[in-house]
């Protein structure tokens, strides 16, 4: 049986045909030579591309294997022994284990949790951040699990207070291809670095790319993050096919967008079940604890595999990633199936 993997925030729809053209018609160069992407005075064709696009300096971009080297850059250049690092409290797993990796402690911010959704909690935050001083803080929006974004007023609000403050915005699940909002964040705020990454949206998880604007404090950042030699050029190629085919990407987020209206009206008349809602290329559905196990069960065994959730305050939770229209049917059927048959 052919497994559907919906576990991972991955986008089963795959690239746009563009990508694949990079590979069909690539020459040795792009697999035998370094970039020469210097003599423009520029670190790389992607970095000039977005320094275009965001009309920024193209030093105040930087590029990594994923939104997660870029985290692991920024708290390895950052953090260390003594320091604190403040993050939501449902969180992407990995938020949990980086400090660490440098010496670093945790701190924990509260999200709300709302009827159908769950929202940043900026007094808390703002109280924290006063209190335990964290030398560096992570916002993510939208937020893996919890699907919740934080609304451009309240961003506004936390980034104004937290100006001594080294700011992660990450947005690794953003949809929009705007510029507008993240061109006003880094030139605004110059503690933040705001993370994004070709994996969901553009669904190119598999060639490493994540990105940073930075603001104007993390020249350190910025040394330390250049490559001397180039980035990878193939995967680099690749991405930039990916920004040349918005209406490939806009059709899937449509796609993404009805079926989540599916999983929120389905899903949601399910006694029992929560759906909450989601910004993101996947949803978060509370159900009853007592299900849990048997549930697992029954979509493993039709092949369906999706994130059944063991942290501590959300064990009684799915975190289904949105597949295709097909798969997102199969998925919402088969759970009404075994709903039906309790
Ligand atoms: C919030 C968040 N940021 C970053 C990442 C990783 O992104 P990348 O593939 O670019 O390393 C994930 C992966 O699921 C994530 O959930």
């Amino acid at each position: 049986m052919n497994k559907i993997l919906l576990d991972r925030n991955e986008n089963n729809y795959g690239p746009a045909p563009a990508c694949f053209e990079v590979l069909e018609k690539t020459d040795k160069n792009l697999f035998s030579n370094y970039t020469d992407a210097y003599k423009r005075g520029v670190k790389s064709a992607l970095s000039e591309r977005f320094a275009t696009d965001f009309d920024i300096a193209e030093d105040r971009i930087i590029l990594g294997y994923g939104a997660e080297d870029i985290l692991k850059q920024l708290v390895q250049c950052y953090l260390g022994p003594g320091r604190k690092l403040m993050i939501p409290a449902y969180s992407w797993w990995y938020y949990k284990k980086i400090a660490d990796e440098v010496g670093g402690t945790n701190v924990e911010y509260p999200l709300i949790k709302g009827d159908d959704s769950f929202y940043y909690d900026i007094d808390s935050m703002i109280s924290l951040v006063d209190t335990e001083k964290p030398k560096l803080v992570f916002l993510s929006s939208p937020n893996n699990p919890t699907g919740n974004s934080i609304s451009a007023k309240d961003l506004d609000t936390v980034l104004s207070h937290m100006r001594e403050t080294i700011v992660a915005l990450d947005e690794a699940y953003w949809y929009d291809t705007k510029h507008e909002h993240a061109k006003h964040l880094v030139n605004t705020y110059s503690n933040l670095v705001l993370i994004r990454t070709f994996s969901k949206y553009y669904a190119l998880a598999g060639i490493r790319i994540g990105y940073a604007l930075i603001g104007e404090n993390f020249t350190k950042l910025a040394k330390i993050a250049n490559r001397y030699l180039g980035f990878n050029l193939i995967s680099e190629k690749i991405a930039l096919a990916a920004l040349d085919s918005p209406e490939y990407y806009e059709e899937i987020a449509d796609k993404m967008n009805s079926d989540k209206e599916l999983y929120y009206q389905e899903l949601g008349k399910i006694p029992g079940f929560t759906v909450y809602k989601s910004d993101a290329n996947f949803v978060l559905v509370e159900i009853p604890a007592e299900i849990k196990d048997s549930l697992k069960k029954f979509l493993t065994d039709k092949g369906l595999i999706i994130k059944f959730m063991n942290e501590e305050v959300l064990n009684s939770h799915l975190r289904i990633t949105l597949g295709t229209q097909e798969e997102n049917r199969m998925v919402i059927d088969a759970i009404k199936e075994y709903s039906m048959s309790k």
